[in-house]
């Protein structure tokens, strides 16, 4: 047991579903896109664990970029306010995108990324989200690719973090109410 461990209410999404998962997502990822290579587009920090997995499953070859854009601070709600903290390396025109997400919460800022990689003219652009809440069903953002469907509560691990800890469980937990509230 690891002492992050101690502080999860309850597993949410194993290790062994996450990898079950990552796997099948990769499997139509690589029959979708055919002989055309997938361009990976990592939302930091979180999405970085599920790209990592997903671009070793993916039979296809992939190429790599990042971004980093802000939307919650350290709270456990969305703010709506999206900022670049950093901006892709290379041009994206012409190419096949990807954006990989750990989680769409409100969708706020996966509309924002839509938009604004969109006008840097790639040749096509789809989401891959591990996890979606239900309130992102209202921002109606065009995802292709979904893990799991969760419900609106507040989650780390795999990623997900809260006040940047957390994010190296192998698996997505409920925080233990008093861990944030105190
Ligand atoms: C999280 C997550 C998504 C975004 C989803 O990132 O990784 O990028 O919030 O929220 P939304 O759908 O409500 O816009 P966060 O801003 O917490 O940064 P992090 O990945 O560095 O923790």
């Amino acid at each position: 047991m690891s002492e992050l461990d101690a502080d999860i209410d309850d597993v949410v999404v194993s290790a062994e579903q996450i990898q079950a998962k990552t796997a099948e997502l990769a499997k139509q990822i690589d029959a979708d896109y055919g002989d055309r290579e997938p361009l990976l587009v990592g939302v930091l920090k979180g999405a970085v664990m599920f790209m990592s997995d997903l671009a070793r499953v993916l039979e296809r070859p992939s190429t790599m970029e990042f971004m980093a854009v802000s939307s919650y601070g350290s709270a456990t709600t969305s703010s709506g306010v999206v900022r670049i903290l950093k901006d892709l390396d290379r041009d994206i025109a012409g190419q096949h995108v990807l954006i990989v997400e750990d989680i769409i919460d409100s969708g706020l800022t996966l509309s924002w990324l839509l938009k604004n990689l969109a006008a840097r003219q790639p040749a096509s652009i789809e989401v891959v989200a591990l996890l979606r809440k239900p309130e992102a069903v209202k921002v109606h953002v065009p995802v292709k690719y979904v893990g799991f469907e969760i419900p609106n509560e507040f989650v780390v691990g795999y990623g997900l973090d809260y006040a940047e800890r957390y994010r190296d469980l192998p698996y997505i937990g409920r925080l233990k109410p008093e861990v944030y509230t105190s």
